[in-house]
């Protein structure tokens, strides 16, 4: 068959378009800049639930599984090289459960984890463990206090023992079991959920416990000073319902009126994305629907957070009070076959793309949002790594954070683009996300998420008062919106390479259908 110049190049438009769409304007104008972005918002979740900690990362030392003190060594590797910059823990729900004395010294009392399948809690991983732990991956303690059925004489203790360096009787124990230097606990989260799992408490309720911990809570590490002083994280909302305005109102009001004997420098909001709680969608084998509608639901916490942040701004202009949202991700139904109080699902491209949008909107509003925790790290939830005995896999999510690092601690700078859309059946959502920052390189960074589960998207890029001569960096795509890294093949949903070069001025960079990029930009 011939075809004439004419039709093949009405057929060379049509497929484009088809394959590309509208090519999509996006300017970068790095004569401003805005709020640091800061490394915390990269934060992880290790919960004691399912495998996320005994197997996940903790194996004990007599393991076969190669180890350093009890930490799998592929486990601390892979975290180390995500640069994770603080670790959330003991929970969740179960730090309102947790007694800090049970974890540590050579008798471990053995206990339940009621919460999180009724399984026995051997608590051979303790406080030093999890400071070794973090310690080996090169990252920050954030610690969750027990305001659930503990008392704040028992947190008081847990923190003088960890952060004295004066010769009490608890800094002398912490020494007997192999830490005479004072540990540094930068995050100090006052209870969790007290809404609903911490004690299903009234916001006044809380408030007047609040207090209590927040004053005799201390932090004795003389490193911990000044700027460097212990954030401490009251608990915040958790959703939509009117509840939880109330109880952001009460918080930031009591906090408002607070005299010179308490203070609190965060307040936690929790939010997962799930498309209905009574019939979740499955992490696996699922179309172009199931894609849509997740991604839809994940652009509501834009609304949640203009809504908290809104009522944050009434009483603390200044914006002293940092929202940390400690806890965010996907949450689907449980695997068949696990068991459902352990929280296992499967990570796709679609976390992929959930989490670079969730990271975007954390990066837009910067100068509140200074802490956040995907949950989980590890086995639980919208987990990092995968393990299962000795074999361990990374992620689609875990990609994401590692392709992000040159957003930490950098600089955000304003960006511009016709997001276009994308649309499936009756939902529309912007077809592309961006955002830009100067890092600590001095490099400017540029991430785009391309919604589109089927167009490839290019990008006419533009810097403001400047030639943009090259984009250099990642891309992560997959064959499907459901493609996931399993233990056989782990590589299925890896970042490949990609560039482009400015052509008469002009730089083009076309990113592939359901994908994530960042590039350095010059
Ligand atoms: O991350 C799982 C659970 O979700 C946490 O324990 C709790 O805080 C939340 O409800």
């Amino acid at each position: 068959m011939r075809l004439s110049l004419l039709t093949t190049t009405v057929l060379f438009f049509a497929l484009s378009s088809a394959a590309f769409g509208q090519t999509i304007e996006l300017s970068i104008d790095a004569s401003k800049t805005g709020p640091k972005i800061s490394r915390h918002i990269f934060g992880q979740f290790a919960e004691h639930l399912g495998t996320g900690v005994y197997e996940g990362l903790w194996v004990g030392p007599d393991s076969k599984i190669p180890n350093t003190r009890g930490l799998r060594n592929d486990v601390v590797k892979a975290l180390r090289e995500l640069k994770v910059p603080n670790v959330r823990w003991p929970g969740g729900c179960f730090a309102d459960e947790y007694h800090w004395r049970n974890g540590i010294g050579s008798k471990r009392g053995v206990t339940l984890n009621p919460t999180w399948g009724g399984v026995i809690e051997p608590n051979t991983f303790g406080t030093h463990e999890f400071m070794d732990f973090v310690d080996q991956i090169g990252s920050e303690a954030f610690l969750s206090v027990n305001l659930g059925s503990g008392t704040v004489h028992e947190a008081a203790d847990w923190i003088e023992y960890m952060t004295s360096e004066q010769q009490t009787t608890l800094a002398k124990e912490r020494a007997v079991n192999g830490h005479p230097a004072p540990y540094k606990v930068p995050f100090l989260g006052i209870g969790n959920e007290s809404w609903d799992c911490g004690g299903n408490m009234s916001p006044d309720f809380y408030l007047s416990q609040l207090k209590m911990y927040a004053r005799f809570v201390r932090n004795f590490n003389p490193a911990q000073r000044g700027d460097d002083r212990m954030m401490r994280i009251a608990v915040g909302p958790g959703g939509t319902e009117p509840r939880f305005t109330e109880w952001t109102e009460t918080v930031m009001k009591g906090w408002k009126g607070h005299t010179w004997s308490w203070d609190m420098e965060g307040l936690s909001l929790h939010n997962y994305t799930v498309y209905n709680w009574e019939k979740k969608h499955s992490s696996v084998d699922f179309g172009e629907k199931e894609y849509a509608e997740i991604l839809k639901k994940t652009l509501e916490i834009n609304g949640l957070l203009d809504t908290h942040i809104g009522i944050m701004d009434k009483y603390d202009p200044e914006k002293k009070i940092a929202l940390v949202v400690d806890e965010w991700g996907a949450w689907y139904a449980p695997m068949p076959g696990s068991n459902p109080g352990f929280l296992v699902q499967q990570n796709s491209q679609r976390d992929a793309v959930l989490a670079a949008l969730n990271l975007n909107i954390f990066a837009r509003r910067a100068d509140r949002i200074r802490v956040a925790n995907i949950a989980q790290m590890i086995n639980v939830l919208q987990a990092m790594i995968l393990t299962d005995k000795e074999k361990m896999v990374l992620t689609p999510t875990y990609h994401v954070f590692k392709m992000y690092i040159p957003f930490q601690d950098s600089t955000s700078i304003p960006v511009a683009f016709n997001a276009g859309t994308y649309a499936f059946s009756n939902i529309t959502l912007p077809r592309v996300d961006a955002i830009a920052a100067k890092g600590i390189d001095g490099k400017l960074w540029l991430a785009i998420t391309n919604l589109d589960a089927n167009r490839a998207a290019e990008i006419d890029l533009k810097s403001v008062g400047a030639n943009v001569r090259s984009a250099i960096g990642q891309t992560l795509t997959s064959p499907k919106v459901d493609s996931i890294n399993t233990f056989d093949s782990p590589k299925t949903v890896e970042p490949k390479p990609i560039s482009a070069r400015a052509q008469g001025g002009k730089l083009m960079l076309n990113v592939p259908a359901r994908s994530v990029t960042v590039v350095a930009v010059e």
